[in-house]
């Protein structure tokens, strides 16, 4: 039986000439910076929707409800009496006359401090946080693009800062979606990561030279770019946020260039670290001392940024979906980190042997791959196959799929920036949920990590101690 013609698929009978007249002329290169134009329009349309007057990202306010039951492990009755009992402290603002009191999160903090020096001294009001150690950086990355990277990693910026910790986080993905999330304003690659790449082989190269000189060879040049580099630190390229305590390093498209530089540099100075890069300055510029946590988020591939990044890295944490492609590909993305950092680790120990110096090794703290998007009721299946095969690389929680983010508008970003009021107040505690346990599994890590270094620091002096 013939298929009646309006039941027949969209994909037959397309007339050729109709085609033709609906086709625009060729495009050229110019074509593809009209399209950019216009979406740069759309964009900045977007953009300007809810942002405050002068054009920046503002964060909403927390109510009493929402500060005990998330932030301050306080009694709400207790809550109230505290802040009346001491008038100095930030005393919230309501909508209506005796309606719910909110707060500013700048306002949440100085809370929390009071409460951690006035009160109960059992409860965790301030988290753990080891005196005398560096900050812990944490790369959030996989090459397959769509993964959940950003999102991780942003709403594990803010749960982290929720939860008291002072955060970096640093986009090193040139699509800049990170940025745009922490509302950063990015001019060129000169406020992204790019300056302290190439100090770093800026300095490496004054080294090179002043060996040169010493044997009667002419130097290499260094370059403007190099020159101006070397006078950029870390600092300089840190903005602020709309988050008190989330300062970021953003990225823009022109960061992208790093990735044809890096290999040119790299080319005339074969000794150059490039992987050491970013955690050198990141150390050098004491960036791990003033903060507790940098989050760094990645590109869909491992280039020589993500290389760096990963290379930095204390903590690396590989989202995937629960869903074949993307647990094949996350496979290969493994694959290809070891013979990445294997054939950095070989190259560089040929050497090191020859000079009879001690051989290097990569190594990180933890890591683990984390399911994103889950869906329960389609990919439990899979999800308890990858459990069993990865072990405990596996993040042992599966971040849900929710409705929450994605949705929400160019205002908002994630769960947490998110005003609970304009949701089913049971879809936004399922939501947020999710992200929190994400959170206390990251958490659970990061405090373990942070413990095992506190203690060999501890037994290393002690060992410094008994020789003295
Ligand atoms: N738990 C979640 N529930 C629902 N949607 C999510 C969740 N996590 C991420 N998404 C959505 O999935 C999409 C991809 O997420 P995201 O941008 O974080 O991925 P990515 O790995 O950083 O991508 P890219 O490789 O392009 O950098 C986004 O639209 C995001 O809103
Ligand atoms: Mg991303």
């Amino acid at each position: 039986m013939a298929v009646p013609k309006s039941e027949q698929p969209p994909y037959f009978n397309i007339d050729p000439d109709q085609a033709l007249k609906d086709l625009n002329p060729p495009t050229g290169t110019e074509g593809f910076a009209r399209i950019a134009r216009a979406c740069a329009r759309g964009r900045e349309d977007l953009a300007s929707r809810g942002l405050d007057e002068t054009g920046q990202k503002k964060l909403r306010l927390f109510s009493t409800w929402e500060i005990t039951k998330y932030l301050i492990p306080v009694a709400t009755p207790h809550f109230r009496r505290v802040l009346k009992q001491n008038p100095g402290l930030p005393q919230g603002r309501s909508e209506t006359e005796g309606g719910a009191k909110w707060f500013t999160l700048d306002e949440v903090l100085r809370l929390r401090a009071h409460f951690a020096a006035e009160g109960s001294k059992s409860k965790e009001y301030l988290p753990y946080r080891p005196k005398g150690q560096p900050a812990k950086i944490t790369a959030v990355a996989n090459f397959k693009g769509g993964v959940g990277k950003t999102s991780t990693a942003a709403h594990l910026a803010m749960s982290a800062a929720l939860d008291g910790y002072k955060v970096l986080v640093i986009d090193l993905d040139s699509q800049g979606s990170m940025t745009s999330i922490f509302g950063g304003q990015v001019e060129d690659e000169w406020k992204t990561v790019f300056p302290l790449l190439a100090r770093h082989y800026g300095a490496h190269l004054r080294t090179v030279n002043q060996n040169r000189l010493e044997r009667g060879e002419p130097p290499l040049p260094l370059d403007e770019t190099l020159d101006e580099a070397m006078k950029i630190s870390t600092r300089d390229l840190v903005q602020e946020t709309h988050w008190p305590n989330i300062d970021l390093i953003g990225a823009q498209l022109n960061l992208y260039w790093a990735e044809f530089q890096i290999p040119v540099w790299r080319m005339q100075a074969r000794g150059w670290k490039l992987w050491d890069a970013l955690a050198d300055r990141l150390s050098g510029d004491g960036i791990l001392d003033e903060y507790d946590l940098v989050f760094l988020d990645t590109p869909p591939a491992l280039g020589y940024l993500t290389i760096n990044g990963l290379s930095a890295a204390d903590i690396l944490l590989v989202p995937l979906g629960a869903s074949f492609l993307e647990f094949d590909s996350t496979g290969r993305f493994f694959d290809m980190l070891h013979s990445t950092f294997a054939s950095i680790e070989e190259g560089e120990n040929i050497a090191a042997r020859a000079l009879g110096r001690p051989e290097m090794g990569f190594e990180w703290d933890a890591v683990r791959a984390v399911i994103t998007r889950y869906d329960g009721s389609q990919q439990a299946e899979l999800g308890a196959l990858m459990q069993a095969h990865l072990g405990e690389v596996l993040s042992p929680y599966r971040q849900d799929f929710t409705a929450l983010i994605g949705q929400a508008g160019e205002q908002v970003s994630g769960i947490y920036e998110a005003d609970y009021r304009d949701f089913n107040r049971e879809t936004y505690m399922r939501g947020r949920e999710t992200f929190d346990q994400t959170y206390a599994a990251f958490k659970r890590l990061l405090l373990g990590v942070w413990r095992r270094d506190e203690l060999a620091g501890r037994e290393q002096a002690a060992r410094r101690e008994n020789v003295a």
